[in-house]
């Protein structure tokens, strides 16, 4: 994660997207990559919020990834 210091959610929600998995890009749904996103922050001891992650481009858009390093 620490590669994605400052970059937005989409970001990397488009990478995986569009890249993964590697023998059949695309190949989830959309709510399939955010959960599977949600799965890695969470092992990365991001923060979590009180609502699932937003569905849509615009609001991906609009969350920061910030690295914290572990305590
Ligand atoms: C839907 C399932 C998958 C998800 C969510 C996923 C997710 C990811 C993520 C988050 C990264 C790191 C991207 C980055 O930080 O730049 C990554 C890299 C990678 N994944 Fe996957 N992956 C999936 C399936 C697969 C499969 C099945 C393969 C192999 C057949 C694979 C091979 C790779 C490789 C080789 C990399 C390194 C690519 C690079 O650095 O350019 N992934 N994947």
């Amino acid at each position: 994660m620490k590669s994605w210091n400052g970059a937005p959610l989409f970001n990397l929600y488009d990478v995986v997207a569009t890249t993964m998995p590697q023998n059949n890009p695309g190949s989830l749904k959309r709510r399939e990559y955010l959960d599977l996103i949600t799965y890695i922050l969470s092992l990365n001891d991001m923060p979590t919020g009180s609502e699932e992650l937003p569905a849509t481009p615009e609001a991906l858009k609009k969350i920061v990834i910030k690295w914290r390093t572990k305590p």
